[in-house]
């Protein structure tokens, strides 16, 4: 038994995430958490809103709402999504949280007494009428280029020139409208990660079989251009981390805040301080500090590719730069872009199917199997409504769900709803345990290294064995010649269900859970010897006939969602 801390990418407070961010952070992480769980080590999963920053506060100003409203309502509403598809998180905290506030702030100052950060002057637009410098993003004006009249500060939408501020004909501010903007010379703090560059390499070349994407990623950044780049980490923002040394002011930096990259990270340590205040845990040190316990502990963390670099590079900046004894992450595996339908999710265009959606049409088993059986490991994968429902129909349906059903109602008809007694196992049920048991450890392996496709298909590959089995033996045709022989035959495979819904949990684990309900046999252990486990209901265990587990797709509903996503989401 070993102890497994896992954190999954923080998502930004912004609005609720679609399936493709789903299947690049939480739900991989909680698949890994459960199956840990289920052959029972020790774990600690974390996630959090991410909710610092220009976006959370443009949103926020859409809405028309105090930033800090805007983010308490949201983070409520992506919570209850993360309990709707069964994320089964230790503790989902926020990183404006102000457990997060002082460690961020703590990290600040250490780094500072490192001589990790430097004070750099530039200038910067600063809006009178706001009292207030602007961030590119909340600078407009007119291209230079093409003359559109509304280009952004970094970056013209329509004629895609990037731009600075300066550039800008008759710039003016998003947020009062007005132009009566000078640029003013401004302090920022940088930290400098060119002098960890040695440090993070030769930590990241040690790193014993990581994801290739993780790796290459992670030595472009190092190794491209200019090579690892100082790291501005401060803003001129209202909203966000105040930038102080611990708790003393920071001279020169009054008003100003710490970039959102910067404190985000420090949110999975903040966050574990915030599951033991909630009074969920007891003592955070043994996670992260490594004076404390922590080098036990195997931390492994789960983000889409876009996230690598901050994880390897930046965090790591601050972790092993701040010279205290914190916990690094032993593993990250990185996903590829989920697709949708022939193009991409596009957030701000409302194209694909966000979580809410989702769960509003089908329960959360059905994506969870097919997001997880097709997530975009080695590369890019892509979500069609076709491929949705072959999926859902064959493997859900037609493969598990009929073979339970089957199973049981064919047992309450023809001997009642208890195991049935008599006859014995021959060579076929040999075989059959025999093939089980490779396919199981096989399933397993994968799931240790978290080759979560490959672990989907041996999983299929057992369920499709007890099929197998059950249209070759055919009990309905042997009760008639040898009932006795028909009873072991049933009993062996209403022992598959018990053991399909241990194994299988990690995937669905609601369909799991009233499986084991129907087969009485709730808090079923994980399987150590699969004959054993295949023996575990004896004749006699009464059970119930379970309600349709997973029901079939129809080729109108698969019209009607591919009409009703491919549009403009409000
Ligand atoms: O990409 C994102 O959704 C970011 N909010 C992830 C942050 S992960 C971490 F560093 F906190
Ligand atoms: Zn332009």
């Amino acid at each position: 038994m070993a102890r497994h801390l896992i954190t999954s990418a923080i998502p930004y407070i912004n609005g609720i995430k679609h399936l493709g961010n789903l299947v690049g952070s939480q739900l991989p992480a909680d698949l890994y958490a459960r199956y840990l769980r289920g052959r029972g080590h020790e774990v600690l999963f974390l996630c959090a809103t991410d909710e610092h920053g220009t976006p959370a506060e443009l949103a926020a100003a859409k809405a028309g709402k105090p930033v800090e409203e805007y983010c308490a309502e949201m983070w409520e509403a992506q919570s209850k999504l993360a309990d709707g598809f069964r994320l089964s998180f230790d503790h989902f905290g926020r990183s404006s949280s102000h457990q997060n506030r002082t460690l961020t702030q703590h990290f600040a100052k250490v780094l500072d007494e490192q001589g990790l950060i430097a004070e750099v002057s530039e200038t910067q637009m600063y809006s009178h009428a706001d009292g207030r410098y602007l961030p590119d993003r909340y600078i407009e004006g007119t291209c230079p280029n093409c003359g559109f009249e509304d280009a952004r500060g970094d970056q013209c939408d329509n004629c895609t020139k990037q731009l600075d501020p300066v550039d800008l004909i008759n710039p003016r501010s998003t947020i009062s409208g007005s132009t009566d903007l000078e640029m003013r010379e401004t302090k920022h703090l940088y930290l400098r990660q060119s002098q960890m560059k040695d440090r993070l390499e030769k930590w990241i070349d040690t790193r014993e079989g990581w994801p290739v994407l993780t790796t290459s990623i992670a030595k472009k950044w190092l190794n491209d251009g200019d090579g690892l780049q100082d790291r501005g980490i401060t803003r001129d923002l209202d909203w966000g981390v105040p930038v102080q040394k611990g708790d003393a002011p920071w001279p020169g930096m009054e008003g100003k805040v710490f970039y959102v990259w910067f404190d985000a990270p420090i949110e999975y340590i903040a966050c574990s301080q915030e599951w033991v205040d909630a009074g969920k845990g007891a003592d955070w040190q043994r996670w992260w500090r490594t004076d404390q316990g922590a080098e036990d502990v195997r931390y492994t963390q789960f983000m889409g590719k876009d996230n690598v670099p901050f994880h390897t590079l930046s965090f790591p900046v601050t972790i092993l730069g701040s010279g205290e004894p914190w916990k690094l992450v032993d593993y990250i595996k990185s996903f590829n872009y989920l697709n949708y339908d022939g193009g991409q999710f596009s957030t701000s265009r409302g194209r694909g199917v966000f979580m809410d959606q989702a769960l509003d049409i089908l329960p959360a088993d059905y994506w969870r199997w097919w997001l997880l059986s097709h997530a975009p490991e080695s590369a890019d994968s892509e979500f069609t409504w076709e491929n949705f429902q072959i999926s859902v129909n064959k493997d859900l349906a037609d493969v598990l769900g009929n073979f339970a059903s089957r199973v049981t109602k064919f047992c309450r008809s023809k001997f009642s709803e208890a195991v049935p007694e008599g006859g014995s196992y021959g060579p076929r049920e040999e075989q059959l345990i025999a093939d089980l048991s490779a396919k199981i450890a096989e399933y397993q392996t994968h799931m240790e290294a978290i080759e979560i496709r490959k672990a989907a298909t041996a999983l299929r590959a057992a369920w499709v064995l007890g099929n197998e089995y059950l249209q070759e033996v055919a009990p309905w045709s042997t009760i008639k010649t040898d009932p006795d022989q028909a009873a072991a035959q049933i009993r062996l495979a209403l022992n598959m269900i018990r053991l399909y819904a241990v194994i299988s949990a990690p995937f669905i684990p609601d369909a799991c859970a009233d499986l084991l309900t129907s087969m009485n046999a709730e808090g079923a252990d994980w399987p150590g010897d699969i004959a054993e486990a295949l023996n575990a209901l004896p004749a006699g265990h009464a059970f119930t006939v379970p309600d349709v587990t997973f029901r079939k797709i129809t080729d109108a509903e698969r019209e009607e969602w591919q009409e009703r996503f491919a549009g403009k989401r409000d």
